[in-house]
């Protein structure tokens, strides 16, 4: 695209600042530049327009699971079933490795955060162990397909390569980017990280099948006849992944869809929660909650909203093929972006600035149109790493490890 055009597209959209350091680029610079604008989807900024304003929702009403008691009554089929669903190599993993983790604050990505305390022990090592120890048990390797972004890719990898991907094999593990999206200050102006670069952050945890398909990798789940894929995020260090339990009793229950929940530790407990909306499962943020429903109890006195998600969700590949050209809906978040101001300085700033737009993967679960709440005892499964401190930080998932007798 030449300057005119340009200055004509950027009028068009109130972003002619994108030009503040355009005449002092080398012409393959401008090219760069302009080419990110030919593809940008300027939808997007007309989102910013109302700010990071809560979704309409729709009626939500109370959902039930099945719970502990119910699980281990049926143990053994269930994880018959599971296993035997492994064992035939029906069975696939998606690691969701692309988000920053801004609130841990860590300098590389989450994953190759060093949780030990007398050893090394990293977040990566916690994960791969809890996946082999089901390819040990069933002496079947499952496909784990993991997605980076441009923030984490190379770091990860290389990472994982040095630790001898912790003992995994390595011929199981494929790699596949995730998209990224532009990100606007308050005034809805596209920040830029680079004179010829747009600010660009991951796209949320959202399109990760679709970003699969993009990759090829539908054509790789085909071929080895994978049903099943178990989605999990890099933020809990004790989760069970590729779980035959859970996976058995998704499969006996005929839904397309499963996800691991943990019950509330409080009314006020900051995770979403999955509940019913207008007839279909949901997950409904704390923060949308009203205090009637954080509050509201069942006539045995448990919480009525109970079923916190843990990102660890099991879906049905017919399913996500269907459902793959539906569009989730776009959150505008507000944070901390890094940007390029007009004298050309590179500030990093310490409160929100601007918005992110992101898709997030709890979005599929009304599209499944149904989905297994699987309960699992938050003491053995539930230790997520994502503050810097306090609530959710290294400090308490490194007690629950200990708990857990794991040595750090
Ligand atoms: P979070 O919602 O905790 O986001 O991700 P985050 O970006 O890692 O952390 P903050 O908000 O900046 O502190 C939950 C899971 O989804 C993945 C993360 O890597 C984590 O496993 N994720 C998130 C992606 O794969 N892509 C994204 O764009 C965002």
């Amino acid at each position: 695209m030449e300057r005119k055009e340009l200055v004509e597209l950027l009028q068009e959209h109130n972003q002619e600042h994108l030009l503040w350091y355009y005449d002092r680029l080398t012409s393959e610079k401008q090219a760069n530049l302009a080419a990110q604008l030919e593809k940008l989807d300027w939808r997007l900024l007309r989102l910013s327009e109302s700010g990071n304003v809560s979704r309409k929702r729709g009626e939500i009403k109370p959902l039930t699971g099945l719970n502990r008691e119910q699980i281990e009554a049926n143990r053994e089929a269930f994880e018959k079933a599971g296993l035997q669903a492994i064992q035939q190599n029906k069975a696939g993993a998606v690691l969701l490795a692309g988000g920053q983790g801004t609130r841990l604050g860590c300098s590389g990505p989450k994953g190759n955060y060093n949780i030990g305390v007398t050893r090394e022990v990293y977040i990566y090592e916690l994960l791969f162990g809890n996946i082999l120890e089901v390819v040990h048990k069933t002496a079947t390797w499952i496909p784990l397909y993991i997605m980076t972004s441009d923030k984490t890719h190379e770091e990860t990898t290389k990472f994982l390569k040095e630790h001898q991907y912790f003992g995994y094999n390595e011929t199981y593990i494929k790699f596949f980017a995730q998209e990224m999206n532009p990100s606007v200050d308050y005034e809805g102006k596209l920040l830029m990280e680079a004179p010829d670069r747009l600010s660009l952050s991951p796209s949320g945890n959202g399109g990760w099948f679709s970003s699969m398909v993009k990759a090829g990798l539908l054509n790789d789940l085909e071929a080895r006849g994978i049903e099943w894929l178990n989605i999990f995020a890099v933020d809990n260090v004790l989760q069970k992944i590729a779980d035959p339990l859970f996976l058995g009793a998704t499969i006996c229950s005929g839904k397309a869809s499963g996800a691991k929940v943990v019950r509330k530790a409080e009314p006020g407990e900051r995770i979403g929660v999955l509940c019913m909306e207008d007839s279909k499962p949901s997950i409904v943020e704390y923060y949308e909650m009203t205090e009637a429903m954080l509050q509201e109890r069942t006539p045995s006195g448990e919480l009525s909203y109970s079923l916190g998600v843990t990102l660890n969700y099991l879906f049905r590949l017919d399913r996500l093929k269907e459902i793959l050209s539906k569009d989730l809906p776009i959150h505008v978040a507000e944070k901390k972006i890094p940007y390029l101001n007009q004298k050309g300085e590179y500030v990093q700033p310490d409160k929100p600035n601007g918005y992110k737009f992101e898709e997030l993967a709890l979005d599929l679960i009304p599209l499944f149109e149904e989905c297994l709440p699987f309960e699992v005892n938050r003491e053995e499964e539930f230790a997520p790493v994502k503050n810097a401190s306090d609530v959710d930080s290294p400090e308490t998932a490194r007690e629950l490890l200990k708990r857990n007798h794991i040595e750090l």
